[in-house]
């Protein structure tokens, strides 16, 4: 069974999710961040792409102590699994992800990566190959529950939300708009990729949820079955 995905990230009013430097930025405040702790918990997998680890070197860690112990006391992994979806096996063997936290750490990369790093990379993580030349997100789900992963939370970057977007492979998005105003059209928006003509079409939402947090937005959507 695939797992229920979740999409969830941070956008400015422009829609802009980091600055033209690609430098991640602060867009919420204190309330969404433990909401986003919250979500993380409540997950049994999160992921990003590659080039999100390489602007940010997210960790991709719980860090509330309390929602560690929590995930514990549940007989949990204090920390739910941390996903990157990287084809050429890039992951720096050094990053925050490895460094920080308890857990398993899971790389997908395609068949086209390079064999030494691949080897490298297996002595920290989990490291399966899924795709030819790319990362296939459909095999990544696959795999993903039959590793037990019920809910995934998807955290980014623009590139791989385009992928999940484009491909209708999630069923809720929660996206916080922020009260700040990033611009530039080199900087990532929520969703970058190659987009869709109108005679392509669309991927359609549904409106679950709108909530005031800090000074800004939660919205949530729902995919539109077609
Ligand atoms: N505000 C927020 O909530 C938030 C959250 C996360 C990230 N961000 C920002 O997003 C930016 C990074 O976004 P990004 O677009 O550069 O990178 P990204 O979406 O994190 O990663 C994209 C990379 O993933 C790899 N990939 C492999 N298979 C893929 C597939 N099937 N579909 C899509 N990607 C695939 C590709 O590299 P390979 O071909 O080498 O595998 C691709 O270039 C950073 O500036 C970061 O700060 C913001």
């Amino acid at each position: 069974m695939r797992p229920y995905v979740i999409i969830n990230a941070a956008m400015s009013a422009d829609g802009k999710i980091s600055t033209k430097e690609h430098r991640q930025t602060k867009i919420s405040g204190n309330q969404d961040f433990a909401r986003v702790d919250r979500l993380r918990a409540n997950c049994d997998a999160v992921m990003v792409g590659i080039g999100t680890i390489l602007a940010d070197d997210s960790s991709l860690r719980l860090k509330t102590p309390d929602l560690i112990a929590e995930r514990a006391a549940a007989g949990k992994e204090e920390q739910p699994m941390r996903v990157v979806i990287d084809s050429q096996a890039r992951m720096p063997l050094d990053g925050d992800m490895f460094k920080k936290g308890t857990g398993r750490r899971v790389i997908f990369v395609a068949e086209t990566a390079p064999e030494e790093r691949i080897a490298a990379l297996a002595k920290k993580a989990t490291v399966i190959v899924a795709g030819t030349d790319k990362v296939d997100l459909n095999l990544v789900l696959d795999k993903l529950g039959e590793m037990g992963v019920r809910k995934l939370m998807v955290e980014g970057g623009a590139t791989l939300l385009w992928s999940f977007t484009s491909r209708k492979l999630f069923d809720e998005i929660r996206i916080y708009v922020g009260a700040l105003i990033i611009g530039g059209v080199n900087a990532p928006t929520f969703v970058d990729g190659c987009g869709f003509t109108r005679a392509e079409g669309f991927t359609h939402l549904i409106l679950k949820n709108v909530e005031k947090i800090d000074d800004g937005l939660l919205i949530t959507w729902l995919k539109k079955e077609e």
